[in-house]
């Protein structure tokens, strides 16, 4: 794919980065020349993310972590370090699924997973990646969050509060290191079509698939799903210098859903 920018020699690592819009982002980086390590939990998935990146492929890694435990964190920003010698972007993109239910009959253990995965996993994520960029004098770290973490959805509470914290998480680290560096924004994105979204879709009829996607681009003025690939476009853009005066903002990529 043609580069969008230039990304030789910097290094990236992307949480949640073996599907959807995480892999999509690794691809980005890889396009613009940048070294990337992308991490998650499963080691398959892991391999066929691996397997499935066009161009310099030598020049990523996968590391299996899980981002709510700080010694999977410690060892997956130590990996960009070993491998490459520094870290100049952060995408934290894992989150927890969660059951489509009221508040009422969320599960607890939904409820935890939620928080130590979104909230906990991307603030541990966030203070491995300061400290190394510190030493290296800054970089930028594009937290991924959701149009929920803006406003809300029904049958969506516990998400929408991790991403509502994620958001302010990211506005507080944003003026916190700005002035050492580092850039710090979130993307907001709307209905992503992307293995999430169909794990969703799981036991639905053809029928039901199709009135899913009807009820969808009736509801987005977009008229449609966006994908991975239109997130990913965000995120670089956001680690990029064509964003340098961007700091602590939330880029809604969403088809105008949360217009
Ligand atoms: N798709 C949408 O419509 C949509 C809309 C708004 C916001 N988002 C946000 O976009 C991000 C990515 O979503 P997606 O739809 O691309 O999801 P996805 O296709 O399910 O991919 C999720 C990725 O996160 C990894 N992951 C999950 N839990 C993890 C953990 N504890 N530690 C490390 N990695 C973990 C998964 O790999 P393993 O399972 O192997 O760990 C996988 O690589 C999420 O933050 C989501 O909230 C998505």
């Amino acid at each position: 794919m043609k580069a969008r920018y230039d990304f030789s020699g910097k290094v990236a690592v992307i949480t949640g980065g073996t599907d959807g819009i995480g892999l999509a982002a690794a691809q980005a980086f890889v396009d613009g020349g940048a070294s990337v390590v992308i991490a998650g939990r499963n080691v398959e998935r892991g391999q066929r993310a691996l397997d499935s990146i066009t161009g310099a492929r030598e020049k990523v890694r996968f590391i299996s972590t899980d981002v709510s435990q700080p010694d999977n964190v410690t060892k997956m920003v130590d990996l960009c370090l070993s491998e490459f010698g520094r870290l100049d972007f952060g995408v934290n993109n894992a989150a927890a699924e969660f059951p489509l239910v009221p508040m009422t009959e969320i599960p607890l253990e939904s409820v935890d997973r939620s928080i130590d995965t979104d909230l906990r996993g991307t603030w541990l994520c966030m203070k491995a990646e300061i400290e190394a960029m510190l030493k290296t004098g800054g970089g930028a770290i594009v937290n991924v969050s959701s149009v929920n973490g803006m406003a809300a959805s029904p049958k969506a509470s516990i998400y929408s509060a991790t991403k509502h914290g994620v958001n302010g998480l990211t506005a507080a680290a944003a003026r916190e290191y700005i002035g050492q560096g580092i850039r710090i924004n979130t993307v907001c994105p709307g209905a992503i079509e992307t293995p999430r979204r169909q794990r969703r879709l799981t036991g639905f009829t053809p029928e039901q698939v199709e009135a899913h996607y009807a009820d969808l681009a009736t509801r987005v003025p977009a008229g449609r799903v966006g994908l991975s690939e239109e997130v990913a476009a965000g995120i670089v853009w956001l680690c990029s210098d064509e964003s340098t005066y961007v700091v602590g903002h939330h880029l809604v990529i969403d088809g105008g859903l949360n217009a």
